[in-house]
């Protein structure tokens, strides 16, 4: 990768990321090469960990709280995926165009690319970026369920676990993708939270967001009408932010599938064996070492 890459002098050497076959050098240098513009913000996730949730959120606030907006068009029109058509062979849509076409003043742009994959413009203009991270045994559980629902995985979730921590599953490496966040987020154009930190008081949230976004002051009717609209049970019921009904169609899911499963923090603990628990957490342990930190530093609420 060119010197151009490297945001705050890090070395992107080590890193790796399991990506689709779809996405290869020429989509790469697509996105690589993806024209920025100065108002433009990018929501960074790792997959499962609350992007759509932020998107409506963000974008809400972008767009001085249109929801008549916001429920007449999805919000992954509103916000497109822009490496989509690298992972979903079944698209017919261009996303990288799309996003390109997009009139909105300010466009919010979601991706699951690591640091080292994004446009090179954010890193050389400082584009805004809002990165959401969650516990990753959590977004273990809750991508093997997407992911077994949408037929792209098979196996069983001790098999899962094992291919999560060895970073065959998709966008892993799970915790290169999150420190290399973590490192950048004292920066003034990184704006970064955790899903834990959403589901405990999205209020504060909302405002740290809107001062970061440089959006105006919410007053408290606002906020309310907000808060109301984001709450779990409310986005499920909404279909332009809950995608279950288009990706059933699209993966033709015969199953009951929920893209809006459970919503809550510590999902893991119904599901991971102990064994597997120790497992991750051991991983965990020695990917942070490295940093001098433990899991509870940046994910404090478990
Ligand atoms: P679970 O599978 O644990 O329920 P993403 O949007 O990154 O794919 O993340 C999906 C996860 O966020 C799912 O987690 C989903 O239920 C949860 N989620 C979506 N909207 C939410 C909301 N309004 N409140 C809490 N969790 C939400």
């Amino acid at each position: 990768l060119g010197a151009d890459w490297v945001p705050l002098s890090q070395d992107w050497t080590n890193r790796w990321c399991t990506l689709p076959e779809a996405y290869d050098q020429d989509f790469s240098k697509r996105i690589h090469d993806f024209e920025t513009r100065e108002s433009d913000v990018f929501v960074v996730t790792f997959m499962k960990c609350g992007t759509t949730w932020m998107q409506e959120l963000a974008w809400l606030l972008l767009n001085n709280l249109d929801f008549e907006r916001a429920k007449s068009n999805f919000l992954l029109r509103r916000s497109p995926h822009i490496e989509h058509s690298a992972i979903d062979n079944k698209v017919t849509v261009d996303n990288i165009s799309m996003c390109d076409q997009l009139k909105d003043d300010r466009r919010l742009i979601k991706t699951h690319l690591p640091a080292q994959l994004l446009p090179k413009q954010i890193w050389l203009n400082k584009r805004k970026i809002i990165y959401v991270a969650r516990n990753p045994k959590d977004v273990l559980v809750s991508s093997y369920h997407f992911l077994t629902g949408i037929g792209l995985w098979q196996g069983s979730l001790d098999e899962f676990t094992n291919q999560f921590i060895e970073d065959r599953i998709i966008f892993t490496s799970y915790w290169s993708h999150v420190m290399d966040f973590y490192r950048m987020r004292h920066e003034p154009n990184v704006f970064f939270i955790t899903y834990e930190e959403m589901k405990k008081d999205l209020k504060s949230i909302v405002s740290k967001l809107s001062k970061f976004l440089e959006c105006k002051e919410l007053n408290e009717n606002e906020m309310e009408k907000l808060l109301e609209h984001l709450s779990f049970a409310n986005m499920k019921d909404n279909e332009t932010c809950n995608p279950t009904e288009l990706i059933k169609k699209v993966f033709n899911v015969k199953t009951d599938f929920q893209f809006m499963r459970k919503g809550v923090i510590g999902t893991h603990k119904d599901e991971l064996t102990p064994d597997q628990i120790k497992t991750v957490d051991t991983w965990s342990s020695n990917y942070l070492k490295e940093y001098g930190l433990i899991e509870n530093n940046i994910f404090s609420h478990f």
